[in-house]
C-alpha cells in the first residue's frame, strides 16, 4: 500500500522486489492462498482503523498460506516443504513472505481449509467463548452466510446452541439453513428490528452493526451478552452519530452486557482455538465454504475485496496465489 485512499483498489499497488533469502530466525514462504479482508482493508486504505497504526508504504492483508521453502539459522520447528499459515498483518496480499518464524504456524496440508480454520475460524470460535454461550442458549449472528459467520453458525450449533442467523438476501438465508441455523432472518426482505422483535437472545455477535446492533440489543434476554465483532456498516471507520436514550437503561434493567471482540488482542488463545478447529475439522464436523467462483494472482485481491464489499459474497473469500 503506497498510499491512503478512498479504496483498497486505489491505495495499493502490486510491485516486484527481490526476494531475499531468510535471515537468523526466519522462513521464507511461497504462498499458494490468502484471505480476503474487505472491510478492514478498506478501513486501512482510508486509514481509519484506530488500532492499526500505518506507516507508507506497508505490506497489506492479514491471512495466507504457503509451503516453507527456506529456514534461516536459528530456527527450529519448521523444515523445508512444511505448510505454513500467517495470521499477521503486513503477511497477507504477496506470493512470497520472509518474516520472523514466529509470525507462522505449521497447518496439517495445502487445502485451503486450513487457512480458514486457522484464521477466521479462530475468531469465530474466540468470539463464541467470548459471548459464553451454552447449550441451550439462543444465538443470533449477523452476516451469517459470510466467512466468520458461516462457522459461527455452526460452532453455536455443535455447542447446543438455538441459532437464529442473520443474512442479506434469500440465497444467503438458504445457505445459513442448510448449515443448521434454526431460524433465519433475511433482513432485506424485513426490516431487522420488526424481525427479531420479541425474540430472547442470549448471545448477539455482531459485525454489521446500525440497525442489526440495535435490534439485538433491543431484544436480549436477561444476562444476554452482546459481541461487538465488527462493524462493517462503519466503513469510514468513523461510527455513526446517534441520538436515543443512552444504552446503560437497555442492560442496567435485565443485566445485559455488551462487550468487544478483537482476536488480535487474544494470541495466547490461539494455539488451543485453533487445535480444537482442526479436531473438528477432521471429526466431519465443520463444514467450510468458499464464495464462488473465486479469485486467483495478485490482482484478484483487489476484485475480491470489492466483492466483499458489494455483500454478494458467501462463505470465506480467498485468492488462489499459486503459479
Ligand atoms: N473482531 C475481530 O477480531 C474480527 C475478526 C474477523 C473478522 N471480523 C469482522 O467480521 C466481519 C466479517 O468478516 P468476513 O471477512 O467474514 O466478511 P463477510 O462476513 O464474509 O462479509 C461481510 C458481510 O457483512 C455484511 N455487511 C453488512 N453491511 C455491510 C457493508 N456496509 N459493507 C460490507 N458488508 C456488509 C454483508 O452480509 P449481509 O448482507 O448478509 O449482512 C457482507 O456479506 C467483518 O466486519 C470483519 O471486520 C472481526
Amino acid at each position: 500500500m503506497e498510499r491512503f485512499a478512498a479504496s483498497f483498489r486505489e491505495a495499493a499497488d502490486i510491485v516486484t522486489l527481490e526476494e531475499l533469502p531468510p535471515a537468523v530466525g526466519e522462513i521464507a514462504v511461497r504462498n499458494s492462498w490468502c484471505g480476503v479482508n474487505g472491510v478492514f482493508d478498506t478501513q486501512i486504505a482510508r486509514n481509519a482503523v484506530d488500532y492499526v497504526k500505518v506507516d507508507l508504504p506497508t505490506f497489506t492483508g492479514v491471512e495466507a498460506m504457503g509451503v516453507v521453502e527456506a529456514v534461516g539459522d536459528g530456527v527450529a520447528g519448521f523444515a523445508v516443504g512444511d505448510h505454513v499459515v500467517t495470521t499477521r498483518f503486513g503477511g497477507g496480499y504477496r506470493e512470497r513472505n520472509v518474516a520472523s518464524a514466529g509470525r507462522f504456524v505449521p497447518v496439517p496440508g495445502p487445502e485451503r481449509e486450513w487457512l480458514a480454520l486457522a484464521s477466521t475460524g479462530v475468531s469465530a470460535l474466540l468470539a463464541l467463548d467470548h459471548g459464553e454461550a451454552k447449550a441451550g442458549e439462543t444465538v443470533a449472528i449477523s452476516a451469517a452466510a459470510g466467512g466468520l459467520g458461516h462457522l459461527l453458525v455452526q460452532l453455536a450449533k455443535l455447542r447446543g446452541c438455538q441459532v437464529i442467523g442473520i443474512a442479506g438476501g434469500a440465497e444467503k438465508g438458504a445457505m445459513v439453513r442448510e448449515l443448521g441455523a434454526d431460524d433465519v432472518i433475511d433482513y432485506h426482505a424485513v426490516p431487522i428490528g420488526e424481525a427479531l422483535a420479541g425474540r430472547k437472545i442470549d448471545v448477539a455477535i455482531d459485525t454489521v452493526s446500525g440497525a442489526v446492533f440495535d435490534a439485538m440489543l433491543a431484544n436480549m434476554a436477561d444476562h444476554g451478552r452482546l459481541v461487538v465483532a465488527g462493524a462493517a456498516a462503519d466503513l469510514e471507520g468513523k461510527p455513526e452519530i446517534v441520538t436515543g436514550p443512552r444504552i446503560a437503561h437497555s442492560i442496567y434493567y435485565r443485566g445485559v452486557s455488551v462487550r468487544g471482540f478483537m482476536n488480535g488482542l487474544l494470541t495466547a488463545k490461539w494455539p488451543a482455538a485453533r487445535a480444537a478447529l482442526f479436531d473438528l475439522y477432521r471429526a466431519g464436523k465443520l463444514d467450510i465454504r468458499f464464495d464462488q467462483p473465486g479469485f486467483a494472482g495478485l490482482e484478484g485481491v483487489y476484485d475480491a475485496v470489492e466483492r466483499l464489499l458489494s455483500r454478494h459474497s458467501s462463505g470465506k473469500v480467498v485468492v488462489d496465489l499459486r503459479p
